[in-house]
């Protein structure tokens, strides 16, 4: 739940915590390589998961039978959603395993509470507050530390969907065995919970995901951290001034310094990235369409 880089280690110690002024541009490590692999595990397999469930939500409509029939019928459809389930489940496992190494095995300080941890705190209670109140003018923009508020936000919605879901989604693939502890009741409805929470975790995905990471004017149109790792001086000083402050005065941050993002893959990962934004649109779009107009 907090950060492991894995940056490059540091060329020499931090002095003054001000960066150094130089003609090229400084870049900071955000993201593992694992991490940015497991973002892209977890994407793919999600829009598979909606693009195959939305179809199965939606069965009367006209488009969800068309695209069921292309792609070999609603047999087909399941297929592929179970496919793309059990790669979620395992990066959902990956992760897990991930956090209880490092806390149980590494024993790194900061997973479950500190600055760096995922875990809410004080602060973004207060931070929460302080936005809205520079939202409308009255009060000055907060800053932040390693994740911001709306970040864990998003997190804890999609580790608490995770379980919800993939737990119903079980359930419904291997009845005859939840049968034998679950009362009948309960097996309709796992069915019922599934589709609401699929629902609800895409339109939360393809809508509030979208617009706090790519789409507000930070970042907009598209943060391209997750994908190269990497940010420059300028974007963590200003989007993470808290995290970029302590680390210089702990003089950790020459720690960060990362290489500068390869051409091709910053224009191969965009082109990866706005498909992904696009498809999760469209799927945002057809989700509305299905629910209010069977409404
Ligand atoms: C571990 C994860 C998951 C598993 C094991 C799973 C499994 C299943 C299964 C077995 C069904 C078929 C039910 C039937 O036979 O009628 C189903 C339906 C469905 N799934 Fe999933 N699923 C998972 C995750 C997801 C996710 C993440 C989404 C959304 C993004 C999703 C959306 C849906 C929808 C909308 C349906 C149709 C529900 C309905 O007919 O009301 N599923 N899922």
């Amino acid at each position: 739940m907090t950060d492991e880089t894995g940056a490059r280690p540091a060329q020499q110690p931090e002095s003054s915590g001000q960066p150094q002024a130089s003609g090229k541009e400084k870049y900071y490590v955000r993201f593992t390589l694992a991490q940015r692999y497991l973002h892209v595990v977890l994407f793919t397999s999600f829009l598979g998961l909606a693009a195959t469930g939305l179809p199965m939500r939606f069965s009367d409509n006209p488009t969800a039978r068309f695209f069921a029939r292309e792609v070999g019928g609603f047999g087909a459809i399941l297929f592929f959603h179970k496919f793309c389930a059990v790669v979620l489940t395992l990066a959902f496992l990956y992760h897990l395993k991930d956090i209880a190494t490092r806390s149980f095995v590494h024993k790194e300080k900061g997973i479950f509470w500190g600055p760096t941890s995922m875990v809410p705190n004080w602060k973004d209670a207060q931070d929460l507050i302080g936005h809205l109140r520079w939202f409308v003018g009255l009060g000055p923009k907060p800053q932040f530390e390693r994740y911001a508020y709306w970040e864990k936000f998003d997190y804890w919605a999609v580790f608490w969907g995770m379980l919800v879901i993939g737990f119903s989604g079980y359930a419904m693939w291997f009845a005859p065995f939840f049968a034998k502890f679950l009362p009948g009741w309960a097996l309709n409805a796992v069915l019922v919970i599934h589709g609401e929470e699929a629902l609800l975790a895409i339109l939360f995905i393809f809508s509030i995901h979208f617009v706090n990471t790519h789409l507000r004017p930070d970042s907009f149109p598209m943060d391209m951290v997750i994908f190269t790792g990497k940010e420059t001086d300028e974007e963590f000083q200003k989007k993470r001034t808290l995290e970029y402050r302590r680390l210089a005065a702990q003089g950790k941050l020459e720690a960060k310094v990362g290489e500068k993002p390869v051409y091709w893959w910053v224009n191969f990962a965009r082109v990866v990235g706005f498909t992904a934004i696009l498809i999760g649109l469209v799927l945002l779009v057809l989700t509305l369409i299905g629910y209010f107009g069977n409404a």
